[in-house]
């Protein structure tokens, strides 16, 4: 299967990255499966319905979310309707509304687990994510209940996040970061055969603080006084992720490479 997973979309930068480059890659890398992590879409706080649908109709299969998942208050009736879109996994048994995995069919009958985790350092902590991870794994065994799996881990610290990745070495197709808003070099595929990257890095304008106009930030950071609200910055986005192909036979990766088209970072796009 060939998946494609791309991080946290920053505003309009970040919908128009998606727009302008995912139809193409999607056609060039003959992408099977597109996850779009959407915490960040609508002006750079949390999802309405109508930036969901500019993500689906440029190629999204499926949405994830993460801490700023509630920030639009339309998302908590949106995301009962919508199963494309996952909120973390980790809220307490009866909580948060809608759903943090979901096992999705493609049209030729294979089947892809996603899920979004809330990792806990440097956050807000919700349940553990590794006993809630693990539950997961252990309901449905890659290539046997399912084809591939994809878990978004969306957290701070780097340790946390590497560790998650050996925690599912062998279990799962992918796992890759978000929230950091900063791609990582470190996507390599792990030793029992799990695609692994720290962050995919923003789908936004990199002329700005992690997608906000810089103004704002640095005078948070040099007077400790706010003086304005953040705004998602406007230049043209880069979009930024990770290509998996994986065997079918196990849904194990045999290919993991990075994505980032448009905008100012260094470009790359894996070729068939
Ligand atoms: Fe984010
Ligand atoms: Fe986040």
């Amino acid at each position: 299967m060939r998946i494609a997973f791309f991080g946290d979309v920053v505003g309009k930068s970040g919908r128009k990255a998606v727009a302008d480059h995912l139809p193409g890659l999607r056609e060039r890398l003959k992408l099977d499966f597109v996850i779009i992590n959407a915490e960040n879409a609508a002006a750079g706080f949390g999802i309405t319905e109508r930036t969901a649908n500019e993500l689906y109709d440029a190629g999204a299969d499926v949405l994830t979310l993460g801490n700023h998942a509630w920030d639009q208050s339309e998302t908590l009736s949106y995301i009962e309707r919508e199963p494309r879109l996952l909120r973390p996994v980790n809220y307490p048994e009866g909580t948060a509304p809608g759903k943090g995995a979901f096992l999705y069919d493609l049209p030729d009958g294979r089947r892809i687990l996603v899920m979004n985790v809330l990792l806990r350092l440097f956050m807000q902590t919700l349940d553990d994510p590794f006993a809630s991870i693990d539950r997961q794994l252990e309901a449905c065994p890659l290539g046997m209940a399912c084809d591939a799996i994809v878990v978004d881990m969306h957290g701070e610290a780097t340790s946390e996040k590497h560790a998650m990745g050996h925690f599912c070495d062998g279990r799962a197709s992918l796992v890759v970061g978000t929230h950091t808003h900063i791609p990582t070099a470190d996507h390599q595929i792990l030793p029992q055969g799990t695609a692994y990257q720290t962050d995919a890095g923003m789908s936004g304008d990199y002329d700005s603080v992690i997608g906000m106009q810089k103004e704002e930030p640095i005078a948070r950071f040099v007077t400790h006084m706010r003086s304005g609200r953040f705004q998602p910055a406007t230049g043209e986005g880069t979009l930024s992720g990770v290509f998996i192909e994986t065997d079918d036979a196990t849904g194990l990766a045999i290919r993991c490479e990075a994505i980032r088209l448009g905008g100012r970072l260094s470009q790359i796009e894996p070729t068939l």
